[in-house]
C-alpha cells in the first residue's frame, strides 16, 4: 500500500466508525500499561505511541503524570477525536500526524510502543523503513513494546491483510541490538466478544 492509499483507508476507518465500533477497541490499553510499568520508567521520560490513533493510552499515561507524550499516527481524523476527547489535556501531547515509514524523527524517545501498527506492513520494504525508523528514534538503553497478532490470531484487520508473529520473529525484525525482556501472549475481546490473540513483546536497546 502507498502512503496516501493507507491514510485514504484509515481516515475513512475513523471517519464512518464509532469509538467502540473497531475490533480494537480498549477502555483501558491494560497490557501496554503493564509493559509500560515494566521498563520502570520515570515520569519524564519520552514516550512515542506508534499508530496510535485514537487509543485510550495516552489518558492514562497523563493520568498518571507522564509529561513527554507523543502520538503519531497517518490518520489526522483519529487524532483529532483523541484531541478532542481530552480536551485541555491534549495540549501537553505532541500529535503527529506521520506514515512511520516515511516518518524522519526530530527527537529521540525513551519508549517506543506499537500496538496493532507493525503486523499491517505486509512488504518487506515498509517493514525494514520501520525498522530504520524506530533505530533512529529510540534512544540507547532505551525500550520498544510491540504488539502484533500472534500466529494463531486474525490473518486480516480492519479488511487488510496482516503479517502474524511470535516474540522470536520479532526479535528477528529488530535484530541484536535489542534484548528481548519480556514475551507475553494476551487475548483481546472485541466490542462485539470476538477473541483475538495477540503477541507483546518488549525489548531494551544495548
Ligand atoms: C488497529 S489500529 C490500532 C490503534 C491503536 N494503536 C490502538 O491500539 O488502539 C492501527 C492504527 O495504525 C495506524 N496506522 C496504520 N498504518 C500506519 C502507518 N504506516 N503509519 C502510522 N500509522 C499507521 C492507523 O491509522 C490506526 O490508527
Amino acid at each position: 500500500m502507498t502512503d496516501s492509499s493507507r491514510r485514504v483507508h484509515w481516515d475513512n476507518v475513523y471517519t464512518t466508525k464509532g469509538e467502540k465500533e473497531v475490533s480494537w477497541y480498549q477502555d483501558h490499553a491494560t497490557p501496554s500499561l503493564d509493559l509500560m510499568a515494566l521498563t520502570g520508567l520515570s515520569a519524564d521520560a519520552a514516550i512515542i505511541d506508534i499508530g496510535g490513533g485514537a487509543s485510550r493510552l495516552v489518558d492514562d499515561l497523563l493520568l498518571a503524570k507522564f509529561g513527554r507524550l507523543t502520538v503519531l499516527d497517518l490518520s489526522a481524523v483519529a487524532l483529532d477525536a483523541a484531541r478532542q476527547r481530552l480536551g485541555e489535556s491534549a495540549a501537553s501531547v505532541t500529535w503527529k500526524v506521520a506514515d512511520v515509514t516515511t516518518w524522519e524523527p526530530s527527537q529521540s524517545y525513551d519508549l517506543w510502543h506499537d500496538r496493532a501498527v507493525f503486523h499491517f506492513l505486509t512488504d518487506q520494504a515498509d517493514q525494514s523503513a520501520y525498522v530504520e525508523r524506530l533505530k533512529q528514534a529510540v534512544k540507547p538503553s532505551g525500550f520498544v513494546i510491540i504488539g502484533t497478532f500472534a500466529p494463531d490470531g486474525p490473518e486480516r484487520c480492519s479488511g487488510l491483510q496482516v503479517v502474524r508473529y511470535d516474540a522470536a520473529s520479532l526479535a528477528a525484525v529488530l535484530g541484536a541490538e535489542f534484548d528481548l525482556i519480556d514475551a507475553r501472549r494476551h487475548e483481546h475481546t472485541t466490542p462485539w466478544g470476538a477473541v483475538q490473540r495477540f503477541q507483546f513483546a518488549t525489548f531494551h536497546r544495548h
